[in-house]
């Protein structure tokens, strides 16, 4: 088989690039290693920027999420149980869209279908070839036979344990990484959320963030020690733990109810560079990770596939390979930006208590100067609902 563009991973990367090359006539191909079921079932982030909201709608999928998604315009901040609000609308114009990753996946796969996309589900053992060559290639392995598909391009967008990544040399490959000696607990749980906006809420007894997926569909988050067990954590102790670290008026309204969901996420910063090899661009969590504090795993896929839609379809347009030369470069100046604002949420908002008191110290100071200065939280929504693309 051929195709002008074979991508790796149908999850939000993948198929909103798929969605997008498509749209603009530029033939290609998902390979996704799990089921669809399986993909559909990923409960992951919720916050949308309005960038991302609009690269969705100009990919003709942003319809059910401006009518089902919520428009928050800020968030809250909680710290020793005093709550004060960062306005994004009056401080830089813009705003953000509830609206879960799930859905989002939904809406592309239907999208997909819909238009003849080529997905094949449950590909095994995929593997790029000749990725140095003006001819590669990808095989993979599907219902006990061996298939291959040529292809001008292999966009990498399988996710932080996919096989992309590991097709760059080692001694051209550079990796950053921080790992965060903590995990984010998540509870799914159908009820009212605690309140209209997110509460990011800072405590010495560790992170908690109160969100939620719609009107009866709440996520809440608590830092716990990086070696926590599932076990450890049966609902009434998570509901107890969570009503000591969010505000009083919070706790005092809080609805608990049985954890449809639970999940241990790792908390790690992590960069590739550089993004690209040969015919080979990686996109998403293939080429990077941060922590969900910030709202960005999600948006920066998104971004990604912007830039690599974009110099993709340039060069079947007009031939330039100028936008494709500069991949990396362009996406990495949006990539670590994120990054640092993700480390900078963290490290405000977590107990670290290898920084000891002086660190304790410094992050108290950190959230009382956001708290009153407009300055400080002007920087804050900026990079919160997004920098320019
Ligand atoms: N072959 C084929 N598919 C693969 C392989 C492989 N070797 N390895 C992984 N995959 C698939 C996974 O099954 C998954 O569906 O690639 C997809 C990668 O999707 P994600 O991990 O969701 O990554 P991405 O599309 O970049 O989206 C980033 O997902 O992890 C969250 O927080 C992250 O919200 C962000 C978003
Ligand atoms: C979520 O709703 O899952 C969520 C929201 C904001 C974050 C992280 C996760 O920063």
């Amino acid at each position: 088989m051929r195709t002008q563009v074979v991508i790796i991973g149908g999850g939000p990367a993948g198929l909103l690039l798929s969605q997008l090359l498509q749209l603009n006539g530029v033939d290609n191909l998902i390979l996704e290693r799990k089921s669809r079921e399986y993909v559909m079932a990923r409960i992951r982030a919720g916050v949308i920027e309005e960038g991302s909201a609009q690269l969705l709608r100009s990919a003709e999928v942003g319809d059910r999420m401006d009518a089902e998604g919520f428009v928050h315009h800020g968030v809250n901040i909680s710290t020793a149980g005093r709550m004060f609000h960062v306005d994004f609308r009056d401080l830089v114009g813009q705003s953000v869209i509830i609206y879960g990753q799930t859905e989002i996946t939904k809406d592309l796969y239907e999208a997909r279908d819909r238009m003849g996309g080529l997905i094949v589900d449950e590909a095994d053992n995929v593997q790029p070839h000749g990725l140095e060559s003006e001819r590669p290639y990808v095989t993979y392995e599907k219902d006990g036979s061996e298939h291959r598909v040529d292809c001008d391009f292999v966009a990498g967008c399988d996710g932080f344990h996919g096989v992309s990544r590991q097709c760059i040399p080692g001694d051209l490959l550079q990796t950053f990484e921080r790992d965060y000696p903590f995990g984010w607990l998540g509870v799914l749980s159908e009820t009212p959320p605690v309140n209209d906006e997110l509460i990011y809420c800072g405590h010495d007894r560790g992170f908690a963030l109160c969100s939620m997926r719609n009107e009866m569909l709440s996520r809440y988050y608590l830092q716990v020690p990086v070696e926590t067990e599932l076990s450890d954590w049966p609902d009434g102790r998570f509901w107890e733990e969570l009503q000591r670290r969010i505000p009083p008026e919070a706790a005092e309204r809080l609805v608990t109810g049985p954890s449809v969901e639970k999940s241990i996420a790792p908390i790690r910063s992590f960069v590739a560079e550089p993004m690209q090899f040969g015919r080979l661009f990686l996109a998403g969590d293939a080429a990077h990770i941060m922590p969900p504090t910030g709202a960005k795993g999600l948006n920066l896929a998104f971004s990604d596939v912007h830039y690599l839609s974009s110099a993709v379809i340039e060069h079947y347009k007009n031939g330039t390979w100028e936008f494709l030369d500069a991949y990396t470069e362009t996406a990495l100046r949006r990539v670590w930006k994120a990054i640092r604002f993700s480390w900078w949420m963290t490290s405000m908002l977590h107990v670290f208590p290898e920084n000891g008191s002086f660190g304790l110290r410094i992050q108290h100071a950190e959230l009382d100067y956001l708290s009153v200065s407009a300055a400080a939280q002007t920087a804050m929504a900026e990079n919160y609902v997004g920098l320019p693309l």
